[in-house]
């Protein structure tokens, strides 16, 4: 199946959200962050979500919200660790574009360090992190994705005309 409008996947601080709403203007399609969705539902942040439940606790909402949510008509930004459950990948493929927002760890961990909202980092040693996340998820990622787009070369702007043009030789721009 063929989605008008595209999912965005890539590491935390990659840009899904700033770039996810900049596309959902340009598509004139609503936007749907994944965590902003499963905080609304669990009346819960991130990190409570985390400590009450667990990382699997967490993944277990994600993958509900992914199924819900991925058939939608709308621009999708998803957390970063959406790749790691197969089941998760498998949705991915079956409604693409996929679009997958690539920085390096170290661009990446100068923009989210400290970030007290983000419990996989919120230890301290965001760059080690980063790179591990990274070593795990760039050929899951690879795996998942219709297109690239180095958001660390990139403005946020400039990311998104990149999507634009992509999505109009996909067969799914404005006027697809
Ligand atoms: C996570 C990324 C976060 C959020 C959670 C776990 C991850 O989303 O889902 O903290 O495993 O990389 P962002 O990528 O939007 O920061």
């Amino acid at each position: 199946m063929r989605r008008r409008f595209p999912t965005l996947i890539g590491l935390m601080g990659a840009g899904k959200t700033r770039i996810g709403r900049l596309l959902s203007r340009r598509l004139e399609a609503p936007f749907i962050d994944v965590d902003e969705w499963i905080v609304r539902h669990e009346a819960l942040s991130i990190p409570e979500i985390f400590e009450r439940y667990g990382e699997r606790g967490f993944r277990e909402r994600e993958s509900r919200a992914l199924r819900e949510l991925i058939a939608r008509p709308v621009v999708l930004a998803t957390g970063g660790g959406i790749v790691m459950r197969a089941e998760n990948r498998r949705l991915l493929r079956r409604h693409p574009p996929v679009i997958w927002l690539r920085a390096s760890p170290e661009v990446l961990a100068e923009r989210i360090d400290g970030d007290a909202n983000r419990p996989l980092i919120a230890t301290g040693g965001t760059l080690a992190r980063l790179q591990e996340l990274a070593r795990v998820r760039t050929p899951l990622y690879e795996a998942c994705a219709d297109f690239v787009v180095d958001t660390g070369q990139l403005t946020p702007e400039q990311a998104c005309q990149s999507i634009l043009e992509f999505l109009g030789s996909f067969g799914a721009g404005p006027e697809g």
